[in-house]
């Protein structure tokens, strides 16, 4: 296990969108109507959450995508050995992109490569604020669950980032199995993800021991991101690896931790929606409960478990 050092994140100061100006706002003063809100999304407790997947806990708007962006700051790398590819030019899938400022910050660095970016939503261009959309990055509004619209074979690199809890334990090994349908053979597959249990002190664990509840009584099993190599293995891949990195909460390197710790607080506004309605929790309890745990989580050097799994699709493989 390693700490996630400085190096990871100074990619993305200068290439990431100055400014963020998503679809929709998150208001202030929530109107109470669904009629208020573009096709597709729906209000929960004063946040916009899309409506196609239902069981994805966290709600589309403003703040989230905010919270989104900022962690790919933190967050920017990969492990893949595809660095040398990326540079010479390779085509590059992110599967439930989000803003996509991880294909944005990774097209400006590497020129040479194609990248495509898919969501459910599109909260794409308009995370790009005033900046000009790289040459070599599109984006389409795609439901994986559909399938993907690409011809089998289609990328040289294809990464889902953060992307595994928004699927049921029973979805989730045929979303891998599209995403592996669309590799090139000899190319790679990618998963950055955390199995959303945070190490720390009883009250952080104690908070989230309830997101694991809420997410099983959606059929979400967050360990699952824990064995997600095995699910390579299966499909017959090759050269699996996974990396388990340690990313403090508060602490560290100051970059990681003042954004670590400013997200959990985000993830916690994110997340008070459906923890509320779920779980019969109160806003001003679930409000308590989240402040007591980020304040312990200063003081117990609380992380995160980034797993980062990867492996080659080989030049024969039945993955169709
Ligand atoms: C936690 S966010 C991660 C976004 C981005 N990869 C990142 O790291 O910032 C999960 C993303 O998955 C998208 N998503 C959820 N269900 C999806 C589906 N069925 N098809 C495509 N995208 C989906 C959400 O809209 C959201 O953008």
């Amino acid at each position: 296990m390693s700490i996630l050092a400085p190096t990871h994140i100074t990619l993305s100061v200068a290439q990431t969108p100055a400014s963020v100006s998503p679809t929709m706002d998150t208001p202030k003063d929530p109107p109470l109507s669904d009629d208020d809100l573009p096709p597709g999304y729906r209000w929960i407790e004063g946040r916009a959450f899309a409506s196609e997947n239902p069981i994805y806990v966290m709600p589309m708007d403003s703040d989230e995508l905010d919270r989104l962006n900022e962690m790919q700051h933190t967050i920017l790398n990969f492990k893949a050995p595809v660095e040398e590819d990326l540079k010479c030019g390779i085509s590059v899938l992110d599967v439930g992109c989000g803003t996509g400022a991880w294909s944005i910050s990774m097209a400006s660095l590497y020129p040479s490569s194609t990248f495509t970016g898919t969501d459910l939503v599109d909260a794409f261009l308009d995370s790009l604020g005033s900046i000009t959309p790289p040459l070599n990055l599109t984006f389409q509004v795609v439901d994986t669950l559909k399938g993907l619209p690409f011809p089998d074979a289609s990328f040289d690199y294809v990464v889902q980032r953060f992307g595994a809890l928004s699927f049921s334990e029973l979805q989730l090994p045929g979303v891998i199995r599209e995403l592996a349908r669309v590799v090139k053979p000899g190319g790679w597959i990618e998963f950055v993800d955390t199995d959303a249990s945070p190490h720390g002190g009883p009250l952080l664990t104690e908070l989230w021991s309830k997101v694991n509840l809420m997410l099983t009584m959606r059929d979400i099993n967050a360990t699952k991101i824990q064995c997600l190599h095995e699910d390579l293995f299966e499909l017959g891949f090759e050269q699996i690896t996974y990396n388990q990195v340690l990313l403090p909460i508060g602490w560290g390197p100051s970059e990681v931790g003042s954004g670590t710790a400013r997200n959990l607080t985000r993830a916690h506004d994110s997340l008070k929606p459906q923890m509320t309605l779920v779980l019969g929790i109160g806003n001003s309890e679930f409000d308590r409960m989240a402040e007591d745990a980020e304040e312990e989580s200063k003081e117990s050097k609380a992380y995160w478990d980034i797993y980062y799994t990867f492996g080659r699709k080989p030049e024969i493989s039945n993955v169709e």
